[in-house]
C-alpha cells in the first residue's frame, strides 16, 4: 500500500502543483481592461491589502450576502485550516510546538468541517433559487469533502490507522522515499480521496482560493480620476495615441 500511495501521491502533486501555478499565471497576465472595483471601494494600496485580508480571514463580502451561508462556510473553511496545519504533525519531526499546540483541537476540527459542509449541502437543496443554479458538480463537491473529512474522523474513533508507520510514512514521502503502510481500508480511502483532491483542484471551482486575489472587483483600487487605468496590453496602444494627440 506503500509503495502505490506514494506513487499515487506524487503524479497527483504534481498535477496540483503544476496546474494550480499555471492557472495563477494564466489570472496574472489577464487584463482587466475596466477599472470595476464593487464600491464602496478603499483608495490605496493599502487599503486593498486590508480589503483582502477581510475577504479571506472572515469572508466579508459573503457576510453581507447571506449570513447562513456565512455561518456554514467559515465554519467548513476555518475546520479545514485547521485540519491541515494539525495534519502537519505528519509531515514534521520534531513536530513544531505550535502544530503540536493546534493538535488536540483536530477532532473537533473535523467536526466542524462536517457541520459546515452539512449545512452548505443542505442550503443546496433547500432553497429554491441556490438549487436552481447548482449543478450536479456542486453537490458533489461538498459530498466529496465530508468524504475526507468522514473517512478521517472514522480512523479517528473507529478503524484506527498506525499513527507512526503513517508519519514514518509521510516523512518518506517529504524525502522522496516510498514507504510501508499496512492496508487499512479507511486510510486507503482517506488518501484515495486526497489524491483526487488534488488532481481536480485545479480544473474545478477550488480555484477560488488563489482566484480571490485576482478578482478584479475586489482588488482595484478605487482611484479612476487620480490615475487613469490602461490595461497592460492596451499600454503601447495607449502611448501611441498620446504621443499623436501632443502633436
Ligand atoms: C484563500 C482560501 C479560501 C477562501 C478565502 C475561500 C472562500 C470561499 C467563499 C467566500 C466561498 C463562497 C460560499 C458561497 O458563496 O457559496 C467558498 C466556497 C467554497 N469553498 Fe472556499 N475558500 C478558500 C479555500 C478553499 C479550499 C482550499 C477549499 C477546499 C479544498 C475550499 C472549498 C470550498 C467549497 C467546496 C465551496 C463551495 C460551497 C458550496 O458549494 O456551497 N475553499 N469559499
Ligand atoms: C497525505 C496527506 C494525508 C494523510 C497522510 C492523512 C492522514 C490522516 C490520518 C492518519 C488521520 C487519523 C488521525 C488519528 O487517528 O488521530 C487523519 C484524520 C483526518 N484527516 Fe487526514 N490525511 C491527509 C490529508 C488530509 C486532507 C488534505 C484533509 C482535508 C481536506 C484531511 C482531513 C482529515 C480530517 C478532517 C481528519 C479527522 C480529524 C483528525 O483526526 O485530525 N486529511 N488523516
Amino acid at each position: 500500500m506503500g509503495f502505490v500511495f506514494s506513487a499515487i501521491l506524487y503524479i497527483t502533486l504534481a498535477v496540483f502543483v503544476i496546474g494550480t501555478l499555471r492557472k495563477i499565471l494564466r489570472y496574472a497576465s489577464t487584463p482587466a481592461p475596466l477599472k470595476i472595483p464593487t464600491t464602496p471601494a478603499p483608495t490605496t494600496r493599502s487599503g486593498v491589502v486590508m480589503r483582502l485580508g477581510r475577504e479571506v480571514v472572515f469572508f466579508e463580502s459573503l457576510f453581507k450576502a447571506s449570513k447562513w451561508t456565512w455561518v456554514f462556510g467559515w465554519l467548513f473553511h476555518a475546520g479545514l485550516l485547521l485540519v491541515l496545519l494539525c495534519h502537519l504533525r505528519y509531515f514534521t519531526e520534531p513536530v513544531w510546538w505550535w502544530v503540536a499546540l493546534l493538535a488536540p483541537f483536530s477532532p473537533y476540527a473535523g467536526l466542524m468541517m462536517l457541520f459546515g459542509l452539512a449545512g452548505l449541502l443542505a442550503r443546496r437543496f433547500l432553497v429554491d433559487r441556490v438549487r436552481y443554479i447548482s449543478a450536479p458538480s456542486d453537490f458533489l463537491m461538498l459530498l466529496f469533502l465530508m468524504a475526507i473529512a468522514g473517512s478521517g474522523l472514522a480512523m479517528r474513533y473507529w478503524l484506527h490507522a498506525d499513527i507512526i508507520q503513517v508519519k514514518r510514512f509521510a516523512l518518506d514521502l517529504l524525502s522522496f522515499d516510498f514507504g510501508y503502510l499496512a492496508f487499512n481500508p479507511v486510510l486507503a480511502l482517506h488518501l484515495l480521496l486526497v489524491a483526487v483532491l488534488l488532481l481536480i483542484f485545479p480544473f474545478s471551482k477550488l480555484l477560488h482560493a488563489p482566484g480571490l486575489f485576482f478578482s478584479p472587483s475586489r482588488n482595484q483600487v478605487d482611484n479612476p480620476r487620480e490615475r487613469r487605468h490602461v490595461a497592460a496590453w492596451a499600454k503601447s496602444h495607449d502611448t501611441d495615441r498620446a504621443e499623436k494627440s501632443r502633436g
